[in-house]
């Protein structure tokens, strides 16, 4: 820590250095990159599919043929890397579509290190797109099953790395499941692929405008016996310890802006990459108060990610990350 022991006033004024826009940005401490950013991307069947989300502005589910035209302005733009969600045609109890080699998230892929190989890919391996309860994992007795969704996680990220994802990030809160996963791609020759866990995960209504988007909202009850309850900060730094443990190479925190302690917290107990997810109800909130005209969204939108890095994260999803690139 610093010593804060200054000079008292007057010898001390720390306006001097705030007096000019140069001062203020020679010294400013933290800074936005154009690397910072990954962009979700919500992938859907069929082509010639571009159907905007109501409720986040500017977001849409597109079809395959509509991502390869997204990469192509990301890329343009300095966006260097993607995080897919699938929408598939159909949903069955155990979520099958999502660990199928000719799923969407593994078509997706296949066709954007095809066209875009400079383009990174990041999957999110997760059941509830594909099941058709949207719960995370296998249910018996009404209750989401832990071991036996690890075997189908599993399955979805080795489908995913075959297909050409660069990085794999389960979002599902199993127990043990990045152990399971960093398995499976060991003995299948995708020991270099990274896994970017979603180690603190709370259960949060700020997923509400996801939901629509991804259509994943679960059929009865909520995630809260498998996502992390808002209360919670000790237990966070045991949910990263354990990922860490079973072979996370980056940690995530998510949401990220009301769990900014939780994101520091994790930059002073650990070592690694740490990305922070900017969630939908943090973007719409900001685009429905902007719309009103209440809020200026260009400004809260850079204060906000900025915030999110100060507190420690070194790489943010954002749905913003196409606006906040161009003000960089
Ligand atoms: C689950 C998943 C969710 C989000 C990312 N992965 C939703 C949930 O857990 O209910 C939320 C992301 C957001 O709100 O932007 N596969």
């Amino acid at each position: 820590m610093s010593n804060f022991n200054l000079p008292n006033f007057p010898v001390s004024r720390l306006r001097r250095l705030r007096k000019t826009a140069n001062l203020r940005d020679m010294f400013r401490e933290t800074h936005l990159t154009r690397n910072d950013f990954i962009f979700p991307l919500f992938v859907a069947e069929g082509a010639n599919f571009k159907r905007e989300i109501s409720s986040m502005p500017n977001m849409f589910q597109l079809s395959i043929d509509n991502v390869l035209r997204e990469c192509e302005e990301l890329l343009n733009l300095g966006i260097k890397s993607v995080l897919l969600f699938g929408i598939p045609d159909f949903k069955d109890e155990t979520g099958s579509s999502g660990y199928a080699s000719d799923g969407v998230v593994q078509k997706a892929s296949r066709e954007i290190k095809k066209n875009y190989p400079e383009m990174l890919v990041i999957t999110d391996v997760c059941l509830c797109e594909y099941t058709s309860h949207g719960h995370c994992g296998v249910i018996e007795n009404e209750y989401v099953q832990n071991d036996a969704t690890l075997e189908l996680l599993a399955k979805q990220a080795l489908t995913h790395a075959q297909n050409g994802a660069d990085i794999i990030a389960p979002s599902d809160m199993m127990d043990g499941r990045i152990a399971a996963i960093r398995k499976i791609l060991d003995e299948n020759n995708f020991q270099e692929t990274p896994i970017m866990a979603y180690a603190a995960k709370y259960s949060s209504a700020f997923y509400g405008p996801f939901r629509e988007a991804a259509e994943s909202a679960p059929q009865f009850g909520d995630r809260k016996s498998y996502q992390m309850d808002f209360g919670n900060s000790d237990e966070a730094m045991r949910e990263i310890a354990l990922d860490i443990q079973e072979g996370a190479d980056i940690v995530m925190v998510k949401p990220a802006l009301s769990y900014l302690d939780i994101i520091r917290r994790t930059k002073d107990n650990f070592n690694l990459p740490i990305c922070a997810y900017n969630v939908s109800g943090e973007y719409s909130m900001i685009k429905a108060a902007a719309e009103k005209g209440w809020i200026d969204g260009e400004k809260v939108m850079m204060e906000t990610l900025t915030a999110i890095k100060r507190a420690g994260a070194d790489v943010i999803i954002t749905y913003f990350a196409k606006e906040a690139i161009k003000l960089i």
